[in-house]
């Protein structure tokens, strides 16, 4: 997978830099009705003071997990459309997780596939979601249900946006950060676990950021199209989505990381049951995220649903359900499957603990 991903010292030179390589015809940005106030702004000095050509023609949708829909999509494919874009055409998506990946869907299909560019704005989307060529958009309830593998040219990390940002979506991205802890190594994960996100220390966060992107390249690039180990990376979402995918039909509102971070606690205690993962590092963890996201109430008549929710989960083969699971910190056990007896225990623990 060729991508470029940058931590940024200089956005302006580094934009003009990925829009140089590709010299396109026409230049569109997306961003969300957040990131149009918060963050288009610092985008637009550099477009009408600087010589990059062309001017960029701005696109905006909805905001948050609840745009990531087909309408949105197709208005993101109309203004392309309208505003003459070409198959040597370029988008700049600008925003979070939901930005870019419903941005990068639509670049890739659109006449087949324009280049695009990811600046991520929220952590969630430095760490994850903007790295590694995962697109698409939510469909009839499920999340990320239709989209591709394609990767973004460049991908600009640029750690001013964090400033934009309020402790609910700093604490969203840091789940995925928490994840990559546990299946990387036990000083990464220690280093998690001691952070003060009462009172974040930027310059420390930053530091942290660039050795989890750095650590999600390296699964990535191993493997582009999740055959193998790149499922590591979906430790805790099985669980996760299920949890955001019964919030969403509910009308309760849940940031993705939150979800994650009450999955990890869940995928944790199935590691502990049937891997061996040390109970002494899941009470730790489900303590941290106890104190950091607290909890996501259900009651055991909604155990028949968030199973049902999990049978649509991507790594399932054949209608098992197909779970990331660990034998310790860093010992990554791929394709496990659990029972429905186990997967209703599991949801005990979690609703007891
Ligand atoms: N968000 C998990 C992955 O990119 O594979």
């Amino acid at each position: 997978m060729e991508q470029n991903v940058i931590i940024s010292r200089d956005l302006r030179t580094e934009l003009h830099e990925a829009i140089e390589q590709v010299r396109p015809d026409r230049l569109f940005v997306l961003t969300d009705v957040n990131t149009r106030e918060a963050c288009w702004p610092v985008l637009n000095a550099f477009f009408t003071t600087s010589t990059a050509k062309p001017a960029p023609r701005l696109i905006t949708i909805g905001a948050t997990d609840e745009a990531k829909t087909l309408d949105s999509l197709a208005a993101v494919w109309t203004a392309l459309g309208e505003g003459g874009a070409t198959r040597h055409s370029m988008l700049i998506n600008l925003g979070g997780g939901m930005v870019t990946d419903l941005g990068g869907f639509a670049a890739s299909t659109f006449k087949r596939g324009i280049a695009y560019v990811n600046i991520p704005t929220t952590l969630l989307a430095m760490v994850d979601a903007s790295v590694g060529g995962k697109t698409g958009i939510n469909f009839r309830g499920l999340k990320n249900e239709i989209g591709v593998f394609n990767a973004a040219g460049t991908v600009i990390l640029d750690t001013q946006f964090l400033c934009t940002l309020d402790s609910a979506n700093i604490r969203s991205g840091y789940a995925e950060m928490l994840k990559h802890g546990l299946i990387s190594d036990e000083a990464m994960l220690a280093e998690l676990l001691a952070f003060d996100l009462d009172h974040p220390d930027l310059e420390h966060l930053k530091a942290m950021v660039a050795k989890s992107v750095a650590f999600k390249e390296r699964i990535v690039t191993a493997d582009p199209h999740e055959h193998g180990i790149r499922k590591a990376l979906n430790l805790g979402h099985t669980v996760g989505h299920a949890f955001e995918s019964l919030a969403m039909a509910e009308g309760r509102t849940v940031l993705h990381g939150y979800a994650v971070a009450w999955g990890l606690v869940c995928e944790l205690y199935l590691s502990a049951t049937r891997c061996g993962f040390p109970s002494v590092r899941l009470y730790q963890v489900a303590q941290f995220v106890r104190e950091t996201y607290g909890i996501f109430p259900f009651d055991c008549k909604q155990y028949a649903r968030l199973y049902e929710l999990m049978t649509h989960d991507k790594k399932n083969v054949a209608g098992v359900i197909n779970f990331t699971l660990l034998g310790a910190v860093g010992d990554i056990r791929i394709n496990q499957q659990a029972s429905k007896d186990d997967i209703f225990e599991m949801l005990d623990y979690y609703r007891e603990n």
